[in-house]
């Protein structure tokens, strides 16, 4: 920390600080780990910069998505700029495989895939533990959320969900269920907000099942910080294949070759066929010379690359009145 400057909250795994910006706050992630509402404390040799990285990238690809987010910047290796927001008190789960407090609570087998996955809301509040909630207590006890704030909430997650499952799928990772939180910015949107790290995921490796998360803190697994390593490089990744998809997919290659039409006088034409003529070339004849443009042009699909080319042609790479032109998408 480059300061003294106090935080002005400390929570189980960040610290959060006030900036100049009375809307962005700086949060720092630590090493320290907590489970089963910190009755564990452990710490995580550089789980805070893993997670602070992991948190940036995730939230970078929420972005990608539409999906808004408190997220500003990463400004170190453990800290984060993020949009101050009013938390609401909910812990937003989602699960797709069974584990952890479900299996505690229906005597059911770590493992389970799930019929569909199920968002369910707990209370944010450590002194009791975070208690399952029902929509009944959240509305009418706490009124924490309206119906309309909590369906908004769930469909947002279920989004949040196959966009996770999908991402974490291409590298080889199983997203059993994890836990979001979301809060109210000061012009009256609802963020993502809080943190998306393996410690708030349940990460577990695609082929062998080996738990990539804080489970192995929980449970003593051992290779911990191998576990937040290995999450690191699989989310690096899933965003660099992303971004080859995108790149390979969506640009095309195009060749624009421009030439004096036909029945229009081309100086140029002309002056090197006579050059040639008087270098002992006979019987070149019709000779134009012309230019060819090359260019590689974001698009979604071939013909809309070469509609743009065709209007950029128009508009600037030949003159229509008198010069032809011919657009070849070459890949
Ligand atoms: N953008 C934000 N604005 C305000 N508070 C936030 C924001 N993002 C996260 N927080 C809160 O910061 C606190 C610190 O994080 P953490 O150490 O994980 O706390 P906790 O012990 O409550 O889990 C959390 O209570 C979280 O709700
Ligand atoms: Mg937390």
């Amino acid at each position: 920390m480059p300061t003294m400057q106090k935080p002005i909250y400390t929570g189980k795994a960040k610290d959060i600080f006030e900036t100049e910006d009375p809307n962005i706050l700086r949060t720092y992630f630590r090493d320290s780990a907590t489970a089963f509402n910190a009755q564990k404390k452990g710490e995580i040799v550089g789980k805070g910069k893993i997670n602070a990285t992991i948190s940036t990238l995730l939230f970078e690809l929420m972005e990608d998505f539409g999906i808004k987010t408190h997220f500003v910047k990463q400004i170190s290796e453990n800290e984060l700029l993020v949009k101050r927001v009013k938390i609401i008190p909910l812990e937003v789960i989602v699960r797709n495989i069974s584990a952890g407090s479900l299996c505690k609570r229906l005597g059911i087998e770590e493992g389970k895939v799930l019929k569909a996955p199920i968002v369910e809301f707990s209370y944010k509040k450590d002194e009791l533990g975070d208690p399952l909630l029902t929509r009944a207590y959240i509305k009418n006890a706490l009124e924490i959320a309206d119906d309309e704030t909590l369906d908004k909430i769930t469909e947002l997650t279920l989004k949040i969900n196959k966009i996770f499952k999908e991402f974490f799928l291409n590298v080889g990772i199983k997203v059993v269920d994890f836990k979001l939180e979301y809060g109210i910015d000061k012009d009256g949107n609802m963020l993502l907000a809080d943190e998306l790290s393996p410690d708030n995921f349940r990460f577990w490796d695609a082929k062998t099942n080996e738990k990539l998360d804080k489970d192995r803190f929980r449970q003593d697994l051992g290779k911990v910080e191998d576990a937040y390593i290995e999450m690191l490089k699989r989310v690096k990744e899933g965003k660099s294949k992303m971004t080859n998809a995108k790149t390979q997919e969506k640009t095309f290659s195009v060749r624009v070759q421009v030439l004096p039409k036909a029945d229009i006088l081309d100086p140029q034409g002309q002056a090197v066929e006579k050059a040639l003529a008087s270098m002992g070339y006979k019987g070149v004849k019709d000779l134009k010379v012309g230019r060819e443009v090359v260019f590689k042009v974001e698009a979604e699909s071939e013909s809309e690359a070469k509609n743009k080319a065709k209007e950029m042609c128009e508009r600037l790479l030949a003159n229509p009145v008198i010069e032809d032109y011919k657009i070849e998408v070459v890949g």
